[in-house]
Formats: C-alpha cells, structure tokens, sequence
C-alpha cells in the first residue's frame, strides 16, 4: 500500500515535470519541420528536466561490471548489450547481436566472446518525403565494455561498478569511458523522441554500433565488418564519443588518434625454478638482467626510441597543423608530469610522435616487502608503442623483432647455458587515424555549429594520443573515409583507466545537449 502511493507520487512528480517546459511550436510541428533555436532551447530545457533519470541509467550501466579482460565477465558484456537493446527498442530501434567466429589461431580462446550490437532506425516516414530522397543516414560508435576496477587499487568509493554521486560528480568505472558517453547518445535519443513525437522522430537515419572488446584490442572487430559490409554501406557520418577535452574548459573536436602495437617479452633461464643468489649467481645467465638489458635499449631518456628506422615513415608535422598547436589554450598541469616546457611539444609528443611505454614486468620479486635473495627463473614484460601516420604496425612490429633478437644474441654470445627469448604480440597492430583537412570538413563544420549552440564557443580543434581500433576500421567500412570525427564531452581529468574514474554532471548533461544539437544540425542537411 506504502510502496503503491510512493510510486504513484513518483509517476505524478515525473509528469508534472516533464510538462513544465513549452510544448512545441504547432504550426512547424505539423510539417516536422524544426529550423528555429526556439526549438533547442526547448530540447534542452527537457535534458535538464529529465537531470536524475538519465544519472540513474548511468548508474544502471556503471552497475554491470562488464570487464572485457576478465573472462569471467562474459556474461556481463551479452547483458551490457542487451540493457542498451531494451532502451533502444523503446525509442523505436531494431537490433541484433552478432558474435563473429574467432578463428582457432586466435590470441583470444574461441570459447571467448565479444559480441556487438547493430541498431538502425529509419527516418521518420513525414521527414523522408521533406527532404526528397536526399535523406542521411548517421552512425553512433560506442563501447560498453570497461578496464578492471578494484577497491584495493585505490578508490574512494568502496565499489567502483556502484556509480558514487558526489560534490556534481558522478564516480565509477566506466563513467567517462565510455559508458557515459554511450548512455548520454540514448538520453539525447529518448528527449528527441519525446519531444519530436512518433510522427518526426527520427529526423534522419540513426544506426548504432556497440561493442565489448574495445579494451583488450576489439577481437573479431574486423571479421564482424567484413561479414556486415551491408550495414555500413549507406552511412553518411560517423561520430564516436571515446576521447575527452583537452582542458576543463574548452570544447573541441577531435581528428585524430595514435594507432599502437603491443608486446610481451618473455625472458626464461637455462633453469626452471628460482634459483638462490648467493648459491648460483656470477655464472648462470639471469633473466631479470637481460630483460632489464633489453628494455633499457628501448628507449632513451627524452623518449627518443632506439629500434633503428622506427621514425622511417613518420610524417613531419607540418603547417597548417603546426600553427593550430600555438591557438589551442592548453595549460594543463595536470597530473603534473610533463618534462616538457614548451606546449607545442607538448601537443606534438602526445599526438604526432611515437612513443614507447613500459608496462609491466611479471615474474621478479615484487611483493612489498620481499626482500627474496632468488634469481627469478622466467620474466615476462610488457611494452607497447604509440604509433603515428604514416607508421605501418606490421613493418614496426618487424623492426622491433629484429632488434630485439639482435640485442638477444649480443647478450648470449659466447655463453654456453644461456637465456631464451619470446616475443609476442598481444593483439594485432592498429594504424594510427586522422582526418585530413578536418577544417574544411563538413562533418567538423556541423560539430562546430552544435558546439556553439551548446557552449557559445568554437571548439580547438584536437588529436589524441591514445587509440581507438574502431574508429581506424570504420572509416574504412562507410563509404567515405573522412566523413568522420570524434566528439568528446569529458575532460582528460576524468580519470579514464584509472583510480576514481568520473565525469562530471555537468559534462555529462551538456554532453547529453551537444549530441542532441549534433543530430538536429545533420538533420538539417537533408533539407
Ligand atoms: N577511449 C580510449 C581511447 C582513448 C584514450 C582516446 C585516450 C583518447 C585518449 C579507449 O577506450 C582505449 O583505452 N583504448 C586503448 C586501445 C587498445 C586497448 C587497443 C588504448 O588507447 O590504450
Ligand atoms: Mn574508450
Ligand atoms: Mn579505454
């Protein structure tokens, strides 16, 4: 009785506020026709009203812990998909989820899945006889699986997937990348159908594709492209939302990624169990020294990397893009890392050279506290490198494997008992992407336009250093390549990957008001 009064209050406040706005103009109504700011403002009055509904399906998303690494998440990343279906069903949407087949050389086991999501709604019937056959059909990319998260790693909240709002900040994995920006695409879908209506809604052609392996390298993201070739012919643009700001500040728009290769190096002795120091070391060869040996040759200390004719095939940054670098406002400190003094070198070590990181080295003694006098018998470390135009994966990961063997076989020389060395790729190589001339591209002018509508700004225009296998793929799948660009809403503070992941509420909502504006704005270039 208590609980049936509570939701009907719950229904009757939920009305009242969804009513509270005016309602739509009657004349253009009539003709679906939605050319006035008038309009958007009323669009955007109905995000702000519908604030703690669309929070809470962000919290419904951050809840499903749908870790793609962790094998025991299967089940997590179909349900992922199929949460997003359900609310994609309301507003009208066919789906369906399609799990290509892995082959058996795969790095990932067969019996792994990573399924994605295929949605497509088409143009209201009104609209399309309006524009003449000239009608566009967009497509949304997103990903909805996530990296590990875990209390002991250092979070403030005690469960990284209960979504924490806190201080205009909403915390948890996934928050910024990229389940909210996913989330926030079907917030501004569900307002445009509210307030469209059935009969205009939607204003052009919508397609959507998820995906659950993002962060482990998008296995059997480009079988599923080339089985599906159909569904992707007909795309006009295509905008994916899976970077952040560049400062707090300040939009932008973002045209381009660096691609990367990724590696584990295994090193094993001559001996299958740790062996003590003072015992055997001075004439056995030691894994963890060589490996140290190898990494060290990697790179230098200004991150200049030593593998010989890796900057072959690096394009030189030239103008006019040299002299964007000088007007993008950027004075980050944060996290008060950079070695670097100048902001144009800055900019350009983050987006336009290689880089190489080291990750990890697993094996040695690494316990806090373990002070184990051992020679460990086998070390596997982990590196990976950022690669940049016109960098081809393939002839890096050649040049690597030569060099590496080369500076094996100088370590081992002359030795008669000696280590082994395995080098491995941990998934297949992906290409850097950009747009060329993104200035001068329409799809980066409508961006613009939406970005004004929202924050009366122009937006810097932005690379990224990190990478993004679809966007690489796609663009190759539709049937213009530089039909494409990356439209951020979080901030590069957000903590993606990291500790305390989060975005705040007010990105999140104008967020959600810059992917509503980004559809209006296509829309009325069917006219
Ligand atoms: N959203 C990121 C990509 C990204 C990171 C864009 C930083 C811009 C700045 C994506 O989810 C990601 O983490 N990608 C991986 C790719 C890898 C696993 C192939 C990355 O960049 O490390
Ligand atoms: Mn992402
Ligand atoms: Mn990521």
């Amino acid at each position: 009785m208590i609980i049936t009064f509570w939701i009907w209050l719950l229904l009757f406040l939920t009305k009242l506020s969804y009513s509270s706005h005016e309602p739509i103009d009657k004349d253009s109504a009539k003709n679906c026709k939605y050319l006035d700011e008038t309009h958007l403002e009323n669009f955007f009055k109905a995000i702000d009203y519908r604030k703690d509904f669309f929070i809470e399906r962000l919290a419904q998303a951050v809840d499903i812990p749908s870790v793609s690494s962790q094998s025991e998440s299967q089940g997590d990343l179909l349900y992922m998909l199929e949460w997003a279906g359900d609310i994609l069903k309301n507003l009208g949407f066919s789906w369906q989820i399609k799990i290509p087949t892995l082959s058996n050389n795969s790095k990932y086991r067969s019996s792994l899945k990573y399924p994605f999501l295929f949605g497509h709604l088409p143009i209201a019937q009104k609209i399309r006889e309006q524009t003449l056959n000239k009608s566009k059909t967009l497509l949304i990319y997103g990903h909805v699986d996530v990296v590990a998260a875990k209390y002991s790693d250092g979070w403030e909240q005690s469960d990284p997937f209960v979504l924490e709002r806190k201080n205009g900040f909403l915390k948890g994995r996934g928050t910024t990348d990229d389940k909210g920006p996913v989330v926030a695409w079907l917030n501004a879908l569900s307002v445009l159908k509210e307030e469209l209506g059935n009969d205009c809604f939607p204003p052009l052609n919508i397609k959507i594709f998820l995906e659950t392996g993002e962060e482990i390298g998008s296995p059997g993201l480009r079988k599923i492209l080339s089985n599906e070739a159909t569904f992707f012919n007909d795309i006009d643009y295509l905008v994916v939302t899976d970077n952040s700001w560049l400062t707090n500040h300040k939009p932008c728009l973002t045209y381009g990624l660096r691609g990367m290769v990724y590696f584990s190096l295994e090193i094993k002795g001559p001996f299958n169990q740790d062996l003590h120091s003072g015992i055997y070391g001075g004439p056995v060869d030691e894994p963890l020294q060589e490996s140290v040996y190898l990494l060290a040759s990697l790179v230098d200390k200004d991150g200049k990397i030593l593998i010989p004719e890796i900057y072959d095939d690096v394009l030189p940054l030239e103008e006019p893009e040299n002299a964007s670098y000088s007007s993008i406002q950027f004075n980050d400190k944060n996290p008060g890392a950079y070695y670097v003094a100048s902001k144009n070198e800055v900019l350009a070590k983050k987006w336009r050279w290689p880089s190489l990181s080291i990750h990890g080295v697993e094996g040695s003694v690494s316990q806090k506290g373990d002070v184990k006098t051992v020679i460990p018998h086998r070390i596997l470390s982990k590196f990976s490198i950022r690669l940049v135009p016109d960098q081809d994966p393939e002839r890096v990961k050649a040049l690597v494997r030569t060099y590496l063997e080369e500076l094996h076989a100088n370590w081992t020389m002359g030795k008669e008992d000696t280590n082994t060395m395995t080098l491995e790729s941990l998934h297949e190589g992906i290409q850097a992407w950009y747009n060329p001339n993104p200035q001068n591209n329409p799809v980066f002018i409508i961006a613009e336009k939406a970005v004004k509508r929202v924050y009366g700004l122009k937006p810097d225009y932005t690379r990224e250093g990190g990478t993004i296998p679809a966007v690489v793929y796609l663009s190759q799948a539709v049937p213009s390549p530089t039909n494409v660009i990356l439209l951020p809403i979080g901030t590069a503070d957000d903590g993606a990957h990291s500790q305390n992941e989060k975005i705040s509420e007010q990105h999140f909502m104008n967020g959600t008001k810059l992917m509503l504006a980004y559809i209006y704005e296509l829309s009325l270039t069917q006219y």
